[in-house]
């Protein structure tokens, strides 16, 4: 959890997207003090402009010993090179001018993977290989990109380098929906093939500034779809295991060769349900299709996307038709097609609305903590959400 340290009552608000993910605002020194004493969870202080130097300076340097994990950033209403020193000096990781919230989030973001790495949790990071996250349903428009692209945006703000993939190759959405111009996409690897390394793969992405995340478009030309053969799927996934910690791959609603080749390499596969019959009868198909191909069953998770809605089928019965148990829920709301339209992921949006929390939980327990990481204490499993909407 991140603290802001702030006399401004509105601070949280004001710097809400910059900072992402939960926050909680103190106004008095020693208050940072003890919540940092009392609950080692808390992964980033941010200082704000009018909390005199020394004291600033003073809590990083304690932080230095007692949290070396712990980041702390400086916001200054002026960057002066003798503050500047003396805040590095003493701890701070960085400073940064308080209007502007590029520049914070970008200080957020940096000081994350540090933190992540100082605290030696992350796979990935001591050589491991990234782990493959294909997210599917065999029917159009029941929140496949929805979740693949807010899923990997938060797994991307918590510092995990993390590449989504656009395997929709023919109408794909997910730079439009993160209001992306990618410069590459996909099919540029087409040219790379047999010989794609990892600075030929990050060549062809295009960077989502507010939350790090790294995203390989679809082509613009429809067209192209077909002159991208599976194998480049198989190679493009292998590199960016090399390279990322998570590879979210968002997929058509259909058995392409693309997607059974993303399967074929896949750690985790999310099964997207939402409560319509249809929807239900083309995932019942869609699991017989992987049992065939041989998937194996403990790397498959239902999602149940709407799960709210009431339209009289519920989610015990998506579980008795799939025989497999929903492993998440997310909620109905219209916050998300307004964030879509907006350009920007509902968990960095609105982090604290339903939505967000629960494809965050999705995120930590059934990505983060399954392979491998060690969350900090405070990040702990809730049922109210899945209780409240079945
Ligand atoms: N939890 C939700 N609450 C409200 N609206 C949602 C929710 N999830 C998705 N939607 C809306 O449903 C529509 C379809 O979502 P999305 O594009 O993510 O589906 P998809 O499975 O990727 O579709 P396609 O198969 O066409 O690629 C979008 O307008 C999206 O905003
Ligand atoms: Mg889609």
């Amino acid at each position: 959890m991140t603290i802001i340290w702030d006399h401004d009552p509105e601070a949280a608000e004001t710097y809400r997207i910059a900072l992402g993910g939960d926050v909680v605002q103190l106004q008095a020194g020693p208050r940072v003090s003890r919540a940092l004493e009392q609950d080692a969870s808390h992964d980033l202080v941010v200082i704000g402009p009018d909390i005199p130097l020394d004291d600033a300076c003073e809590v990083a340097e304690r932080a230095r010993v007692d949290h070396p994990a712990l980041g702390v950033i400086l916001l200054r209403h002026r960057l002066e090179v003798g503050a500047l020193a003396q805040a590095l000096r003493s701890g701070v990781r960085e400073v940064v001018q308080a209007d502007d919230q590029r520049a914070l989030a970008d200080a957020v973001r940096r000081s994350a993977a540090l933190t992540v790495q100082l605290s030696g949790h992350l796979p990935g990071s001591g050589g491991a290989e990234g782990k493959v996250i294909t997210v599917f349903s065999a029917k159009g428009g029941v929140g496949k990109t929805t979740l693949s692209t807010n899923l990997a945006a938060y797994l991307a703000s918590t510092g995990a380098t993390t590449l989504l993939v656009d395997l929709d190759l023919m109408f794909g959405d997910v730079a439009i929906s993160l209001q992306l111009q990618p410069h590459s996409s996909i099919h540029d690897l087409v040219a790379m093939r047999g010989h794609l390394d990892a600075q030929g793969l990050e060549s062809v992405v295009t960077v989502h500034e507010d939350s790090g995340l790294h995203v390989l478009a679809a082509p613009a030309d429809p067209s192209d779809a077909d002159r991208v053969p599976s194998e480049v799927v198989l190679e493009l996934l292998r590199v960016a295991r090399s390279t990322y910690t998570y590879i979210v791959v968002d997929t058509p609603p259909s058995f392409t060769e693309h997607v059974l080749a993303a399967f074929d390499v896949s750690d985790l596969n999310l099964l997207i349900a939402t409560l319509d019959i249809p929807a239900v009868k083309n995932l019942r198909v869609a699991i017989n299709t992987l049992d065939a191909l041989g998937a194996a069953r403990e790397a498959r998770r239902v999602v149940l996307n709407r799960a709210d809605t009431k339209v009289g089928l519920s989610a015990n019965d998506v579980e008795t038709a799939l025989k497999q148990q929903i492993a998440a829920s997310v909620p109905n709301s219209l916050t998300v097609p307004a964030s879509v339209n907006r350009g920007v992921p509902i968990v960095l949006h609105e982090p604290r609305g339903p939505v967000a929390l629960a494809i965050r939980e999705l995120g930590d327990h059934e990505i983060r903590q399954r392979f491998g990481e060690v969350l900090p204490n405070g990040t702990k499993r809730s049922f109210s959400l899945l209780r409240s909407i079945r």
